[in-house]
């Protein structure tokens, strides 16, 4: 998966530096073209002479060559990965890409990257647990970043907890992942449901639900991040896709959304039905504001909304794939695996409003995968983008 892929390796000034010469070589080992790139004091910790040796390429480290004036663009780099991988990333340098402080080569070419970033934190464990580092590495996984989470272990500074760089072999198998599952990605056709839908009441007022669209944009986000064409169906939302790319249909009820999704869907090849779709509307919207003196206490007369999961369940073609999601409070695998059943549904993502930090309006999720045969994978709380890195190579997986 790596072959021929042009990989940036950042380097920041951390004890750890001295596993990215490992982790050069076996990214060079696995057919990679490694361009390290390190802050002034990862110097400290290792020497350029030792990875350009690995790496085959100067490294580079300044703006300019000292000597010779010459420049280094960090434009070119950025546009010339394939991915960038800091790795140490210490609480400095993640702090300074959260916030754009570009005063040094490698914080530069990042923002300047536009392959997908991945971050291997180090640093002690207090570091790594105060809200500062939280904070910023949430912030990087809202651009859209690939965490590689810190083990736990003996630090440094002798003291044990979470804060250890992800061991070379780990953090190359994440690359590999990924590439994989952008190579099954690129050029599909996704279509994606998210938000609530609104069910008119009279010209003002509606019935709806508190979904916030979170988790739908975050799928449809990160699958446009892997080569696919994304077009979201959505409800309400104060939110709107971080990827260029991603087509939105803005919809309010649930017709308007089957009808969105009817049309898109023959040209599909994966369909996730994230939306929290209104199961009644109200059978004969008012034309005019219901006003509260002259009627009596009104009467709402609800009809059902059509099931758009099980509609595109129904006409599903061989080489599509139906994902849904199932909200439960209890009996949860028994209610997620017959919906997925009557639905016609590849996989479904379950989650228990039992578990804290799951559900609505939340950023983080907790989600049991569900397939066909019932077997079920289920995945620690984690923020929704991860989340939804989860669901889409579990899609691979099918
Ligand atoms: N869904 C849909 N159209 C509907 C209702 C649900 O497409 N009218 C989709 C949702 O987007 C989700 C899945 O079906 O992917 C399950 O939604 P959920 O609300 O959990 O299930 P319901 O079928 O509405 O069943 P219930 O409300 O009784 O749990």
């Amino acid at each position: 998966m790596l072959e021929g892929k042009h990989i940036i390796l950042g380097i920041t000034g951390g004890i750890a530096a001295y596993k990215s010469a490992m982790l050069a070589r076996l990214l060079i080992k696995a057919g990679a073209e490694v361009q390290v790139v390190m802050t002034p004091s990862a110097k400290e910790f290792i020497t350029p002479v030792t990875l350009s040796a690995l790496t085959g390429k100067p490294v580079v480290s300044e703006f300019f060559t000292a000597n010779t004036g010459e420049w280094h663009s960090h434009v070119d780099l950025g546009l010339w990965a394939d991915a960038m991988v800091i790795a140490p990333a210490t609480a400095c340098t993640i702090g300074k890409m959260a916030s754009g402080v570009a005063d040094n080569m490698l914080v530069t070419t990042y923002l300047s990257a536009k392959a997908p970033v991945f971050v291997a934190p180090a640093m002690d464990l207090d570091m790594m647990a105060h809200p500062s580092t939280v904070r910023n590495l949430a912030t990087l996984r809202s651009y859209g970043n690939h965490i590689i989470e810190a083990a736990s272990g003996e630090l440094a500074s002798h003291l044990t907890g979470k804060g250890r760089m992800q061991e070379p072999e780990v953090i190359v198998a994440e690359l590999e992942r990924f590439f994989a599952s952008t190579s099954q990605l690129a050029g599909k056709k996704v279509l994606v449901t998210a938000g609530p839908t609104y069910e008119k009441i009279d010209p003002v007022r509606f019935i709806g639900n508190y979904s916030s669209g979170k988790m739908g944009y975050a799928i449809a986000d990160e699958a446009a991040r892997r080569g696919a064409e994304v077009t979201i169906v959505s409800g309400p939302v104060s939110i709107k896709p971080t990827v260029p790319g991603v087509r939105v249909v803005n919809v309010e009820s649930a017709r308007q959304m089957l009808a969105a999704c009817e049309e898109a869907f023959s040209q599909t090849d994966i369909a996730i039905m994230c939306a929290a779709v209104a199961d009644y509307a109200p059978a004969n919207p008012a034309d005019r504001k219901i006003k509260r003196e002259k009627e009596d206490v009104p009467v709402i007369n609800l009809v059902k909304n059509p099931d758009i999961a099980a509609t595109l369940g129904a006409r599903k073609q061989p080489g599509q794939s139906l994902v849904g999601f199932a909200l439960e409070t209890d009996n949860e695998h028994a209610n997620a695996l017959d919906k997925l059943r009557r639905k016609n549904l590849d996989m479904i993502a379950l989650n228990s409003l039992r578990d804290a930090g799951a559900g609505f309006g939340t950023d983080t999720n907790v989600i049991t995968l569900i397939d066909a045969t019932g077997a079920e994978t289920r995945l620690p709380l984690m923020p929704k983008t991860e989340a939804a890195a989860c669901i889409l190579d579990a899609i691979n997986n099918l």
